[in-house]
C-alpha cells in the first residue's frame, strides 16, 4: 500500500501499514515521538464563538480570511505506530501578517477579524484529523530573530502525555536559522516539519505521534 492508498482510505489498521505509509517520506517512525516545543506566549485567551475546523472564515462575517488558505490533514499515532482515537487537537496560530489575536502579542501587523486564529480538533477514526486554515506569516520575535510560519498545538488524550509542539512548512527559508527549531537534531526536525502533498495543492500533511503515559 503506497502512502497516496493509504491517504486516500485513511486506514491505518496495523503495523505494518501505519510504518510503510507514514515512512514514505523517508522518517523511521517507530519508536519514536514528535519532538515537543515551548508553548509559547500567546496560548489563546480570547473565547470566540466559531469553534469549527474552518479557520479562514468566522461565523456571521461574510469576507474571507486574508492570505493564503491551506489544509493541514494527518494522523495521531503511538509510538508503535497505532492510530489514536478521540484525541483532543488544540491548536492556535498567527493570522497571513504574522499576527495573533492576543492581547500581549505587540507586534503592530494588523489583527484580521476574518481569521478564527485557534480550534480544538478531535482526532477520529484511525486517528486522522484535518482543518483548514491560512498559512501562517513571519513575525519578529527581537534580537533580529523572525520566526517562520508555524502552527502550535498541544495534543491531549487521558492515558497519554500531554504533547505541546510546534508544525514548521516545508522549503521556508527562516526554518535554516530560526532558534527553536536549529536546535533539534536533523531527524526531529523531520517529524516537525509537515509535507506537502503532491497532488492536491495548497495541503499539507502532519503526523503527530504521542507516547502511552
Ligand atoms: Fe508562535
Amino acid at each position: 500500500m503506497n502512502r497516496r492508498s493509504f491517504l486516500k482510505t485513511g486506514a491505518v489498521g496495523s503495523l505494518g501499514v501505519a510504518s510503510q505509509a507514514i515512512g514514505s517520506n523517508g522518517n523511521v517512525t517507530l519508536g519514536l515521538q514528535t519532538p515537543t516545543e515551548i508553548e509559547g506566549p500567546f496560548y489563546p485567551v480570547i473565547a470566540q464563538q466559531d469553534k469549527d475546523f474552518d479557520l479562514t472564515k468566522v461565523k456571521g462575517r461574510k469576507a474571507k480570511a486574508l492570505g493564503q488558505h491551506i489544509v493541514i490533514h494527518g494522523v495521531v499515532i503511538d509510538t508503535e505506530g497505532n492510530p489514536v482515537e478521540g484525541a483532543t487537537v488544540d491548536l492556535w496560530q498567527a493570522n497571513a501578517a504574522g499576527r495573533y489575536s492576543h492581547p500581549h502579542d505587540s507586534n503592530p501587523a494588523p489583527v484580521d477579524d476574518n481569521f478564527q486564529g485557534w480550534a480544538i480538533v478531535p482526532s477520529g477514526q484511525s486517528g486522522g484529523f484535518r482543518f483548514r486554515t491560512v498559512l501562517p506569516g513571519i513575525y519578529p520575535v527581537g534580537g533580529g530573530w523572525s520566526r517562520p510560519p508555524h502552527i502550535h498545538f498541544k495534543v491531549t488524550k487521558k492515558g497519554y502525555i500531554e504533547l505541546t509542539t510546534q508544525l514548521y512548512f516545508p522549503g521556508q527559508p527562516l526554518n535554516q536559522v530560526d532558534r527553536l527549531l536549529q536546535r533539534k537534531s536533523k531527524q526531529e526536525q523531520k517529524l516537525v516539519i509537515a509535507e506537502k502533498s503532491s497532488d492536491t495543492p495548497d495541503t499539507f500533511y502532519y503526523q503527530i505521534i504521542v507516547e502511552k503515559a
